[in-house]
């Protein structure tokens, strides 16, 4: 997990894998006191491979979502991701969240949208008029049920903040 003895590594490996964005500010908020929120170091054989996080909005308990998952460029395509992915699925059923989720480029981005589909995950597009950034920097959501035999509902272009990410 990020905490607060090794933000400083997560915040490296962060500009390293996300060097146009900055999730940095994501990390910080998980140790406030209200936060459900956790990001935690992809490690294999005491080698930092990547980052993920789940976190929650406090209206939709139900879903929890992939936060921020990224592995750094030479330890993907070894099945790492599939494992960092299972176990996210584990943690939220463990959390008792029914639906994992996540959002993702819509174009220019095949790979990782072929992976989340072999994961059993289904798109949907997210496009909100109230939600500027997101018909700007087009977004696709993937759902999955994390329940057994159960379909997902689909989200539905309920709000995620996206808009509010996107400046953070
Ligand atoms: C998306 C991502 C997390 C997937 O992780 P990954 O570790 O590369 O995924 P896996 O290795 O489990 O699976 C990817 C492919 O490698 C193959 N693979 C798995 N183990 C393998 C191995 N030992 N040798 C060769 N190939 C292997 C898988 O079969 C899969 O191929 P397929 O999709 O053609 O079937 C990672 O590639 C990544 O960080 N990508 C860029 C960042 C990004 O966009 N992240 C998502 C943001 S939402």
């Amino acid at each position: 997990m990020i905490i607060k003895d090794n933000i400083d590594i997560a915040h490296q490996m962060e500009k390293e894998i996300f060097p146009h964005y900055d999730a940095y500010n994501n990390y910080l908020d998980t140790f406030k006191k209200d936060s459900n929120n956790d990001f935690w170091i992809i490690e294999v054989d005491n080698t930092y491979v990547g980052i993920a996080g789940l976190y929650s909005f406090k209206k939709y308990p139900e879903d929890a979502w992939l936060g921020w998952f990224r592995l750094l460029k030479p330890y993907r395509n070894k099945g790492y991701g599939s494992l960092a992915l299972k176990m996210f699925e584990e943690k939220a059923r463990k959390r008792s969240f029914k639906y994992a989720r996540l959002f993702t480029n819509r174009y220019d981005n095949d790979d990782v949208k072929r992976f989340y589909e072999k994961h059993g995950y289904t798109e949907e597009y997210y496009e909100l008029e109230s939600e500027p950034a997101s018909l700007i920097y087009p977004i696709s959501i993937y759902s999955k049920s994390l329940i057994e035999g159960e379909t997902v509902p689909k989200w539905n272009n309920k709000d995620i903040h996206f808009t509010k990410q996107v400046r953070k």
